[in-house]
């Protein structure tokens, strides 16, 4: 069965995304719902992002890629407004988070829902209780409409049978539903997932997955999934972006990323470094230009301590075989 009917176009500029660039496209269904422009986010003295460009079209899923530390959950907590970026802009919904004051942002909050990655639901509350929170926080709703619209939600993720269960007597999967139904609760325009198959068996993974896809197509919600797992994102995905060291390296069309994934190895000395690294990734492949730059870095932290590049006349150590 196909999951989902793709409202991707094809990037006006594919040639961008063959040479692994940065494509930037509109998918030409309104104005981006998050609009990232030259954003960096430094801690201390250490950047963790640079130089990020990123649109998010309304209706679209966004998946969110990149080794551990790469700064995938930065780029997340910044696009909700948790804090602002060292550099640059990120609008929501056409306007700049950093001009707005805590009452706007507060409101903007509301047309967005999150999923965390437990669920991150109440055990003292039911189910039921735990989606109608928001509700209740944010709403002059009547109680009778509050349970009307829990129990809507909690049919659209399969879970009505199950509104009187505390957080303790549901499964993992039934609590990712759960934290769902309560981060659909205000009908969000925008839902962030972070790591949302994380700790699941592979069928309900699958089925976690078929939700997602199921709600993007019912509400018309864009979707930013941060995630591990490539099954899940080549589900999910109409769009994907990859983070490498704080830097995105290619956004484009699931499709794209596909043929990355796909290339013939006989054939891998047509990828430039940064397509091939992707590659690497995409396939969970132990050899690589990104096992062997993080074997070099941390061997030269680890060991030494030093500036190899002292060592090498300025030039970092390539173990990788170079094909050109
Ligand atoms: N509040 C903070 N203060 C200082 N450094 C931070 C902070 N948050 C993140 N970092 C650093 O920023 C870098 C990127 O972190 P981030 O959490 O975005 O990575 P990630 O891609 O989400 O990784 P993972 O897959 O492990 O979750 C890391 O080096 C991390 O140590
Ligand atoms: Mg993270």
């Amino acid at each position: 069965m196909m999951m989902t009917t793709r409202r991707v176009t094809m990037a006006p500029d594919a040639e961008a995304g063959e040479r692994g660039g940065v494509s930037l496209f509109s998918q030409g269904e309104g104005e981006p719902v998050i609009s990232c422009r030259g954003v960096a986010k430094r801690f201390g003295g250490q950047t963790v992002l640079s130089g990020l460009d990123l649109d998010i079209m309304p209706g679209e899923t966004m998946v969110i890629m990149g080794g551990s530390g790469s700064g995938k959950s930065t780029t997340l907590r910044m696009m909700i407004g948790s804090f602002p970026p060292s550099e640059g802009a990120i609008e929501l919904f056409g306007r700049n988070i950093c001009a707005m004051d805590e009452d706007e942002l507060n409101e903007t909050r509301k047309k967005i829902g999150i999923l965390f990655q437990s669920g991150a639901l109440f055990n003292s509350m039911t189910v039921a209780e735990n989606v109608a929170l928001p509700l209740h926080e944010h709403t002059d709703l009547d109680p009778e409409t509050i349970d009307i619209m829990v129990k809507i939600k909690l049919e659209l993720v399969g879970l009505r049978e199950a509104a009187e269960k505390y957080p303790a007597q549901i499964s993992g999967g039934m609590k990712k539903r759960a934290g769902l139904a309560r981060a659909l609760a205000l009908d969000p325009k925008i839902l962030f997932y972070d790591e949302p198959s994380a700790g699941l068996d592979p069928v309900t993974s699958a089925a976690i997955d078929q939700l997602m896809v199921d709600l993007t197509q019912k509400l018309g919600v864009a979707s930013i999934v941060v995630t591990h797992e490539m099954d899940s994102a080549f589900t999910i995905a109409d769009r994907m972006a990859m983070l490498h060291k704080g830097r995105m390296i290619m956004v484009d069309k699931r499709e794209a990323y596909e043929e990355l994934r796909d290339y013939p190895k006989d054939r891998i000395g047509e990828l430039n470094e940064e397509q091939q690294l992707i590659r690497q990734f995409l396939r969970g492949d132990h050899e690589g230009p990104m096992t062997e730059s993080h074997t070099q870095n941390s061997y030269e932290a680890d060991l030494l301590g030093a500036d190899l590049s002292k060592l090498t006349g300025g030039r970092a150590i390539q173990t990788t075989r170079r094909i050109k």
